[in-house]
């Protein structure tokens, strides 16, 4: 087939505007031939009304444009992935500090062309937010990363994005909700990787491992539009379901480790958690975790880099924060076996 001939079938598909107007894509349209992977068709998008994005990073880089961003005040607690879009546009920012219940004193007055960027910790601190966006109004970001489930209300004029990588098994794709007009057109993303997601499957884990950090190296922050592959997946979802294990799953922990843990929760009972986030007094060894197959990740490793005097509690998250996983993979056996070990842990550590 000559390149013309080929640039004739691919252009129309990944040459797309990124507005809410549901677009049947081109490669559906091809008749016959052999079958590709199938996925259920169920609920469609939990975001219907939300634009799509590669990335996280990628919304709030569309965010930045959109309003003529100069400077954003953001967490020390944050992800470095945050920091790509301010840095490839030369956008100054200043860090600010939280308390033990992750939140700020909002007396940071904004100048135009500022915005303050805030975190929906774990997904739990939508009163939080409710009180940013009365004083912020749309020069406020709430990144959702950690809350897919969030969705723009009406009263509420502030930006908001998250990431659907993080909730579930997808190579890319993200949702903003856009505070005023986003003219960006994109082109899809065709160059995800899901090696890991498959031979996670496969139950080769360490292989898949491996794949899955190389594929977290290629997320970018241009402004691409969610790969057609995590569309597909996306729309096969059963949301009712992975809510209300997220939901049981976090209320078991809750009740089983809300003596010890030093994060209070003043969950409207309708959020939906990304994690437990259990805060320990002191760090444990989390190869003491991996040894039984449980793995915990860090939040945030960068920002143990950073040696700034300020920001010790913001440390000590990253340090003794422990994200327990609630996700729809697991049932009550499975959280009933990371309480035991990490009970058992703890009981070591005190003797
Ligand atoms: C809190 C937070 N915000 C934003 C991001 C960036 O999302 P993405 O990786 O989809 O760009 C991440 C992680 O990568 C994150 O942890």
């Amino acid at each position: 087939m000559t390149p013309k001939v080929l640039e004739q079938i691919h252009r129309p598909q990944e040459q797309v505007h990124n507005t809410k107007v549901k677009r049947e894509p081109l490669v559906e349209r091809i008749v016959g031939g052999f079958f590709e992977l199938e996925f259920p068709r169920q609920s469609g998008s939990y975001h219907p009304d939300a634009y799509s994005y590669t990335s996280g990073r990628a919304c709030l880089g569309v965010i930045l444009d959109s309003l003529k961003v100069k400077k954003v005040y953001l967490p020390f607690y944050c992800c470095d992935a945050l920091l790509q879009p301010l840095r490839r546009r030369n956008i100054a920012f200043e860090y600010y500090g939280l308390n033990e219940k992750l939140e700020f004193d909002p007396s940071i007055a904004l100048q135009s062309g500022e915005v303050i960027l805030y975190i929906n910790y774990f997904g739990l601190k939508m009163n939080f937010i409710r009180l940013l966006s009365d004083r912020y109004g749309s020069q406020l970001i709430i990144d959702n990363t950690h809350a897919f489930f969030e969705t723009a209300q009406e009263r509420e004029n502030y930006w908001s994005f998250n990431s659907a990588r993080k909730f579930f098994g997808v190579p890319d794709g993200a949702y903003l909700y856009a505070s005023g007009p986003v003219e960006t057109a994109t082109i899809r993303n065709s160059e995800m990787q899901y090696t890991h997601l498959v031979e996670r499957i496969l139950g080769n884990q360490a292989k898949a491992y491996k794949h899955y950090l190389d594929s977290e190296t290629n997320i970018t922050d241009s402004p691409y539009q969610m790969s057609l592959l995590s569309e597909r997946i996306l729309s096969g979802i059963d949301y009712g379901f992975v809510k209300s294990c997220r939901l049981e799953n976090f209320e078991f922990f809750q009740r089983h480790l809300a003596d010890i843990n030093r994060l209070q929760f003043d969950g409207d009972g309708e959020t939906i958690p990304f994690c437990y986030p259990l805060l320990l007094d002191t760090e444990i060894d989390k190869q003491q975790l991996f040894q039984n197959h449980i793995y915990i990740p860090t939040y945030w490793p960068n920002i143990l880099q950073d040696d700034t005097p300020d920001f010790l509690l913001e440390r000590q998250f990253a340090q003794r924060l422990l994200p327990l996983p609630i996700d729809h993979r697991y049932n009550g056996d499975a959280c009933e076996h990371v309480l035991k070990v990490l009970k058992s842990i703890l009981a070591g550590q005190a003797s």
